[in-house]
């Protein structure tokens, strides 16, 4: 491995993946069939400090760095990628969100609870008519005394139903585009808030992904995370550590493929001897180890950047496109390394295969990120 990992680096990575082999990996298969949410594993990951790894220890948090938290992430994923997605969302998008623009009230009623993995936090952007294009968003916000009233649909959201406080976007101002976004914090329970239809979903499918209604939703004008106009801004620096996010989940998916498969060709015998003495597979492997490390360097790469305080959209959104299309190439190969045990439910590859597709497509499919490093790539006039 070309990066060096600290001590405490390692001793996140290897605490981590004993929890998720020994305890996450017993139920995966299983929930996957029943889609029965690891509520259990959640309370335990709070209690490891999982939940809220880079919120400082006085909001609940673990105060580690964005290196530690990909490789918990990974080591996650490569156990369950359901309970990954959750970790993911839950540690960037909704904690890290309210950390950058929370107000310390805020911070104490909200941030506290969900980085200490007492609750478990949703993001609600995306809509059933804006999805890559959250601009245009249809779901308002108007000011009513000391009430903003929330009205829209929003879909896709991870949670939606085992969350207990959610963070929406919503037009305040329909006439300035992304300035007319806004961020509100609503809790469950709230008046107007419904959760709606619940996806039946190809993977993650022990993760709740649903429509969430909002309907004359009414919540106290504090309750508006940063300022009117803020909210697109909040969404987009979210999901850049949110994009490394899916990335270390692309990691850890890819590395239990890759390990089953070498695992299956080192058993497996044809035409006289293990599979794994066959140069048409022995390339295989090659090329997904290949594949594999090349990612994991942009992970760490992108998340270094990130604790040295550089800016990471461009590093975030190549690691997110890289490894998740990565994983979805070696999830593939492991499959057909199994052969036909590769296609039925006896053997793990089959549900990781499922579970990657996602990966290319939320938090910014890959046409979105190449939007975003072409972007920044072209803006940036010192080059030629
Ligand atoms: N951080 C902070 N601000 C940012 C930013 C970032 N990473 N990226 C852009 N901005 C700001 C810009 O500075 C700009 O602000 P000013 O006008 O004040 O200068 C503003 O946002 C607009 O920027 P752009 O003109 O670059 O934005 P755009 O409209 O051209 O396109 C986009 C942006 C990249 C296409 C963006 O819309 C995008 O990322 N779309 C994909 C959305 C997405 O990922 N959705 C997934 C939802 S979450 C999910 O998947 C569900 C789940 O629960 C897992």
């Amino acid at each position: 491995m070309l990066f060096k990992l600290t001590d405490e680096q390692l001793m996140i990575q290897n605490m981590v993946r004993e929890f998720s082999r020994k305890v996450v990996a017993a139920t995966a298969a299983e929930r996957d069939r029943t889609k029965q949410f690891p509520a259990e594993n959640f309370r335990q990951m709070g209690e490891l400090g999982l939940m809220g790894m880079m919120i400082p220890e006085n909001y609940g948090g673990e105060a580690a760095d964005a290196v530690s938290y990909v490789l918990a992430l990974s080591e996650i994923a490569y156990s369950c990628a359901s309970t990954s997605v959750v970790m993911s969302v839950q540690n960037s998008i909704v904690c890290e969100s309210l950390l950058k623009f929370g107000t310390e009230e805020q911070k104490h009623k909200f941030l506290v609870p969900l980085a200490s993995g007492e609750i478990i936090g949703a993001f609600a952007l995306t809509e059933p008519d804006a999805g890559s294009d959250p601009v245009s968003q249809t779901a308002t916000a108007v000011l009513e005394g000391d009430s903003y009233v929330i009205n829209g649909t929003k879909r896709f959201i991870t949670s939606g139903k085992n969350g207990s406080v959610v963070l929406v976007t919503a037009k305040t101002d329909g006439s300035v585009g992304h300035k007319g976004i806004s961020c509100f914090i609503v809790p469950k329970g709230t008046p107007g808030l419904v959760v709606g239809h619940l996806e039946d979903k190809m993977g993650l499918r022990a993760s709740d992904t649903t429509d969430l209604i909002f309907e004359n939703c009414r919540v106290p004008a504090a309750n508006i995370l940063g300022r009117e106009g803020d909210g697109f801004k909040i969404a987009m620096s979210g999901l850049d550590s949110g994009r490394i996010g899916i990335a270390a989940q692309s990691l850890g998916v890819a590395q239990a493929a890759f390990d089953a498969a070498v695992k299956y060709a080192r058993k497996r015998k044809q035409f006289g001897s293990a599979i794994s003495k066959h140069q048409a597979i022995r390339f295989q492997i090659a090329d997904m180890a290949t594949q594999i490390e090349a990612a994991r360097q942009l992970i760490f790469s992108a998340a270094s950047m990130k604790d040295r305080g550089e800016a990471y959209t461009k590093e975030a959104s190549i690691a997110k496109l890289f490894a998740s299309e990565m994983v979805n190439k070696v999830t593939a190969r492991a499959i057909q390394i199994h052969g036909g045990y590769g296609f039925t439910k006896d053997y793990n590859v089959e549900r990781y295969y499922r579970d990657a597709r996602v990966f290319t497509i939320y938090e910014g499919t890959s046409e979105i990120q190449r939007m975003v490093i072409s972007n920044h790539v072209l803006r940036d006039k010192r080059k030629p």
